[in-house]
């Protein structure tokens, strides 16, 4: 039993930047796939972790579309991590009754993988427990050129007028229609930017910056950042009551 977030309100949902892999690596004298890899372990326990605490809905930005500019060897290493990685979440997905969704572009990735991903999201979808989505091959401005390609399609196919466009159109041609916007943001590593990550959907969202690593990362810190948000005063544009 979890006494640390009795009265504590539980965002329903999380949203993560897991940043450091590199960094906690470089601290050890290894090389970066190795925080990847203990990054990937410190995902699958962060999903059991959410799903215990009653977190409905946790997001997390695995790889950007910037982060193909990295060297190849790092790149070709992640692709392999997800091969390997995909299978043990589908068991921890199973056994959590987890459902697990993905956003972002999935077709430049090598057709094993894209196979791979359709099973995890066709195996999990009657699980009613926490939904995980990984944000792969991400990027907030690529997703909203696709939604705007997708917006035009209809409107020249006379099956949306322009005047009918509203906020929840838009919503509704993005990646995460049907997911409600993230409550809370919590970044690893220190960085206080963005790096593209849900841009429309962050509009109200609750930042916290930990400079825990991602390895690093645990069910204390995320304790810690759920006790700061229940501190904080959420605002959505309007007066103090
Ligand atoms: C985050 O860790 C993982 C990915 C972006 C894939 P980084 O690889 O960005 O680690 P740092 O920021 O270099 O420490
Ligand atoms: C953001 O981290 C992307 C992911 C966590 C997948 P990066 O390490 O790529 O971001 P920058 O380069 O520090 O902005
Ligand atoms: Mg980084």
């Amino acid at each position: 039993m979890d006494t640390t977030m009795d009265g504590m309100v539980i965002p329903a949902h999380v949203a993560l930047i897991l940043d450091g892999n590199g960094r906690w690596a470089k601290k050890r004298g290894l090389p970066r796939s190795f925080g990847h890899k203990e990054g990937c372990v410190t995902v699958e326990k962060t999903v059991e972790i959410a799903a215990r605490m009653g977190i409905r809905y946790l997001t997390v930005y695995g790889f950007s579309t910037e982060n193909w500019k990295r060297s190849e060897e790092e790149v070709s290493g992640l692709m392999q991590l997800f091969r390997y990685y995909m299978v043990r979440l589908l068991k921890t997905a199973k056994e959590n009754n987890v459902r697990v969704l993905m956003i972002g572009e999935r077709s430049r990735f090598a057709p094993d993988i894209i196979e791979g991903i359709g099973r995890l999201v066709e195996e999990t979808k009657e699980n009613t427990g926490l939904t995980f989505t990984i944000a792969v091959n991400y990027g907030g401005r690529d997703e909203i050129t696709r939604a705007v390609q997708k917006i035009a399609r209809d409107c020249l196919e006379q099956k949306l007028s322009p005047e009918q466009i509203t906020e929840e159109t838009v919503a509704s041609y993005l990646d995460t229609a049907g997911i409600p916007d993230p409550d809370l943001l919590i970044r690893t590593s220190g960085e206080l930017r963005l790096s593209n990550y849900l841009l429309w959907q962050l509009a109200y969202t609750e930042i916290y910056v930990t400079d825990c690593l991602w390895p690093d990362f645990n069910r204390e810190e995320l304790e810690k950042a759920i006790i700061a948000y229940n501190r904080r005063e959420r605002r959505f544009g309007g007066a103090k009551a």
